[in-house]
């Protein structure tokens, strides 16, 4: 039996989709709650109905397209990723495990398989950090990973709390309720777009996951003096953005600094108040990324940043005060998984690698609560989070193909 995927079909709703976006083509920005996000939510179930799924979302918009078993007390296997896409960002991140995940299901269906367990297609809210500071929102409630109580404190750059904005989106239902039961799901798996070079470079169809590296985060709030740029001499300054610039150096130092290609660290975000050409910034906050795939590694890089902090503190007298955003374990994919994987690969005739994902995805909370692994597939240069994202329907058409293969192993 070999499923009958339609890379033009997926092709033409991800092209849909990709218009879906608060930002100038070719470049997608789709936060979530927004009415952008909707809209493609509102597209993702309409297609989803359209296949004859089941669709239900949960209190934080977990969207959940089930293809019923013919055991369907069994526990279900799953798919899925997330469409919600950071500013000025590309049209494939995520949105290829959602649809690619549709599309295994239609093929499968087409070629009259039908599953023993029930299959899931899961669309996940908010897997991206930009609107409530944390990433995988949506994964974190569901495994349990995030309280619910921590959930509704998280506010955006409004001040907006999660609380009033899902429900302001539609989304009503306690925030206790998302967390899945034990053994829910017997299996997930993710399709997803590497989003670096090792595939392409290699030549390679697919990237067999079997780890996901260990992301952390922390928001760095830097506070001096302030006062006229002209008028306030050098030696009696207290300078919060070249206080907020030591420590960024000290970042890059550090993950630098572990001798491990693994480690890596980022200032992604640097807000200067009251950010005047004329006026010393007295107030800076910086958000820092710190990841890699062995967590003592990863932490020992947010020690040396805490030290930088201290540091730069007693010596320019500023006050430095850092909120840990988050410090999440790494995953391990499920050996009988990638197993799966390579094996269908195997069948198939396609080229494939075992790789590590430096991203971190849903599946770094699904493995949580079920057996999890990955699928990549390349994109060009390895570029991700930018406009010039680009997976081609040949890519992707393998890694539906890989991923349906997949699916009817997971859910005998
Ligand atoms: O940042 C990440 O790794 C993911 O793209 N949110
Ligand atoms: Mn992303
Ligand atoms: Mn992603």
């Amino acid at each position: 039996m070999s499923p009958a995927v339609d890379p033009q079909r997926v092709w033409r709703e991800l092209d849909t989709l990709g218009g879906m976006s608060d930002a100038e083509a070719p470049a997608v920005t789709r936060v979530v709650f927004t009415e952008t996000d909707l809209r493609a939510r509102r597209f993702f179930k309409q297609c989803c109905e359209a296949a004859g799924l089941a669709v239900r979302e949960d209190a934080v918009g977990n969207t959940f397209a089930r293809w019923a078993g013919t055991s369907s007390d069994l526990p279900a296997v799953a798919t899925g990723s997330h469409c919600d896409a950071i500013p000025n960002a590309g049209r494939f991140d995520g949105t290829v495990g959602v649809f690619g995940g549709l599309e295994a299901v239609r093929a499968l269906q087409h070629v009259g398989y039908r599953p023993r367990r029930s299959i899931d297609v899961v669309m996940f809210t908010s897997e991206e950090p930009t609107r409530f500071g944390l990433g995988c929102l949506g994964s974190r409630l569901l495994s349990g990973a995030l309280a619910p109580e921590a959930a509704e404190q998280l506010r955006d750059a409004e001040r907006r709390t999660l609380e009033d904005v899902r429900r302001g989106a539609g989304f009503e239902g306690r925030l206790a309720g998302v967390a899945v039961p034990p053994a829910t799901y017997a299996s997930f798996i993710e399709l997803h777009i590497e989003q670096g070079p090792l595939l392409e470079r290699a030549g390679d169809h697919i990237g067999i996951v079997t780890a996901i590296a260990a992301p952390a985060s922390l928001r760095v709030f830097i506070e001096g003096q302030g006062g006229h740029a002209g008028a306030v001499l050098m030696p009696d300054r207290h300078d919060a953005f070249l206080g907020a610039a030591e420590i960024a150096l000290a970042v890059e130092h550090a993950a630098r600094g572990t001798a491990s290609p693994h480690t890596v660290g980022t200032v992604g975000v640097c807000d200067v108040f009251p950010g005047a050409i004329n006026s010393i910034p007295s107030r800076v906050r910086i958000e820092i990324d710190v990841r890699d795939i062995d967590q003592n590694r990863r932490d020992s890089v947010l020690q040396a940043i805490a030290a930088a902090c201290e540091d730069v503190a007693a010596r320019r007298k500023l006050t430095i005060r850092t909120d840990r955003i988050n410090a999440d374990a790494p995953a391990t994919c499920a050996p009988e998984i990638v197993d799966a994987v390579s094996a269908a690969c195997a069948r198939r005739g396609l080229k494939s690698q075992r790789m590590i994902s430096r991203a971190y995805h849903d599946s770094l909370f699904m493995a949580r609560v079920a057996p999890t692994g990955m699928i990549f597939i390349p994109c060009r240069g390895g570029v991700s989070h930018r406009p010039d994202e680009y997976a081609s329907p040949e890519a992707i058409g393998r890694g539906v193909e890989v991923l349906a293969d997949v699916l009817a192993t997971l859910a005998e």
